[in-house]
């Protein structure tokens, strides 16, 4: 079972190698029943932010599911005005209030905010020494964000969570952060609004010889190359059908779309972002 499949971080916590992303679930109720529905299916890996303002109903869907908080691998990360204003730790607490529980699985530095990254680290990592949070990591971060981390920093990220889908694939930063030891994790692996990965002419002919779905064979493009991935989806039937992923991709079907690659970003480039 896909759900079942883990990978080892750098300090031996499990995670879960699919989880489900709730970026862009605005909606009142929306959120909640996602999750409550993902967990009953199967889903043990829950993605999210304070930023996406859903920190509440994860909670609750966590809670309305029945499954133990202990069986579920839980991630929310620090919001760049957080890191600003200094307040990385009071903002840490209000997450953990909103999502009804005291620890997390993960926690993320959103972006890496110039200036303000490394001593936001330093509250992460001493909550991670006071056993608050199971792992910590980055998100967005560029290999020479992370070279000017690993300077300062006493403990290695985790993760690093960083949009990547078959146009972007980030084969140089993945490597790099293997090479550290550090798990990358792929956000908007469908591309986003819209999905428009799913309609690249290789993923949809690819998707026709397998006899799956597109989403599927992105999916397990990341699964098969280690790269932990977190869909957002609000529908049942693609939050079931993204986690039916028992089939093998053929080493030529990856390269393939590792071919589709043009370094084209749909989200905001961590070099230079507005907000
Ligand atoms: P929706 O929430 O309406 O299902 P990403 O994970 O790259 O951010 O992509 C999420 C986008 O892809 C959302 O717009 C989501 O829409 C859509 N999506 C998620 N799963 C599927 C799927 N299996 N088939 C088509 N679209 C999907």
């Amino acid at each position: 079972m896909i759900f079942s499949q883990t990978k080892k971080l750098n300090n031996g916590v499990e995670i879960p190698m699919l989880g489900l992303g709730v970026f862009l679930m605005p909606e009142q109720g929306v959120t909640l029943e996602a999750v409550r529905y993902a967990l009953r299916v199967g889903y043990r890996h829950l993605d999210t932010a304070s930023i996406y303002e859903n920190e509440g109903e994860v909670g609750e869907g966590i809670k309305q599911s029945g499954v133990l908080r202990e069986e579920i691998f839980l991630t929310t990360k620090l919001w760049n005005d957080d890191m600003r204003k200094g307040r990385a730790e009071a903002a840490f607490e209000e997450s953990l209030k909103r999502l009804g529980t005291d620890y997390v699985d993960l926690y993320l530095l959103h972006w890496p905010v110039a200036g303000k990254f490394i001593e936001s680290w330093k509250v992460l990592e001493s909550l991670y020494k006071q056993k608050r949070i199971r792992a910590i990591g980055v998100s967005n971060f560029h290999k020479h964000h992370m070279e000017a981390l690993l300077k300062e920093a006493e403990i290695v990220p985790a993760v690093n969570q960083i949009e990547r889908h078959p146009l972007l694939s980030q084969k140089e930063l993945i490597e790099y952060c293997t090479h550290q030891g550090i798990a990358v994790e792929a956000y908007s692996p469908l591309g986003s609004t819209g999905a428009p990965i799913l309609s690249e002419e290789t993923v949809v002919e690819l998707a026709r010889k397998y006899d799956r779905t597109p989403a599927q064979i992105v999916l397990k493009w990341n699964i098969e190359q280690g790269v932990i991935v977190i869909p957002k989806s609000t529908h049942k039937e693609r939050i079931l059908s993204n986690g039916q992923l028992d089939f093998m991709l053929r080493g030529e079907d990856i390269k393939m779309l590792d071919a589709l690659n043009e370094n084209k970003r749909i989200m905001a480039d961590p070099e230079n972002f507005n907000f």
